[in-house]
């Protein structure tokens, strides 16, 4: 028999079992040591603003892609122009792997246009957003913004694959799909206004090549 402050001790300990046992099991799960991406192993500072990586980066290079395959009309009758040597070959290739690694710097937080630059913003029915509307897009829905850069580096891979089979007609078709990856971040977020005119043109485009390739009035 237990005397009644032997009850009292094992009733204390029964609530001290009882509050430990609690406590660990409503603990919560420890914080994971990996995440599902390794993190960066260093910083990553941006220098210059999206409009200014557009200017001398984005769009420079998209040219070595965009100009590899054309028609020329001459006295002599259509030129067709299209990579030939190794040398044209890897010049895409720069073009794709640039494209495809560079437009990832979209994620690095970064001003859209240098100090004081408005963009085409002001006036009664502006052409263009200005930088802070912009940004307020991109904050408000930020997984477009990822979804459209990720659209291009697709591009970028899709090229990266017709390069290794120097696939002249399907570098071709790649041209409009690199076309379309661009005007669709830009239409959302540069001109949204220009939304049905660009549909309108692009409707006429796809009628107009389904009558044969001609020379590429492509513009972006
Ligand atoms: C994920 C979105 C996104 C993608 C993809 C994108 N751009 Fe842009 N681009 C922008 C934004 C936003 C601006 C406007 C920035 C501003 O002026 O505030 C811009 C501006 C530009 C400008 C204007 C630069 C200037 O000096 O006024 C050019 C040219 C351009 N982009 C070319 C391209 C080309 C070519 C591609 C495809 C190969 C492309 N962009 C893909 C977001 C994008």
């Amino acid at each position: 028999m237990l005397s009644v402050g032997g009850r009292l001790t094992a009733f204390a300990g029964v609530l001290f079992l009882a509050t430990f046992t609690f406590s660990v099991c409503s603990k919560p799960a420890p914080p994971r040591q990996q995440s599902a991406s390794p993190p960066l192993l260093g910083e990553i500072t941006p220098v210059v603003s999206v409009k200014e990586l557009m200017e001398h980066m984005i769009d420079p290079i998209a040219d070595n892609i965009f100009d590899a395959v054309w028609w020329d009309t001459t006295a002599k009758g259509v030129v067709e122009h299209q990579p030939r040597t190794d040398e044209d070959w890897e010049k895409i290739r720069i073009g794709a792997v640039t494209l495809a690694e560079g437009i990832d710097l979209l994620k690095v937080p970064r001003p859209l246009a240098p100090e004081g630059d408005v963009n085409n913003s002001l006036g009664p029915n502006p052409p263009e957003l200005s930088p802070t509307e912009i940004k307020a897009k991109i904050d408000k829905d930020p997984v477009l913004w990822i979804a459209k850069i990720q659209a291009l580096r697709n591009v970028g891979l899709e090229v990266l694959e017709i390069v290794k089979k120097k696939d002249v007609d399907a570098l071709w078709q790649a041209g409009g799909d690199l076309d379309e990856a661009c005007e669709a971040c830009h239409l959302e977020y540069w001109y949204p206004g220009d939304k049905t005119t660009v549909l309108e043109q692009r409707k006429a485009r796809a009628r107009f090549e389904k009558r044969g390739r001609r020379v590429d009035d492509r513009k972006h």
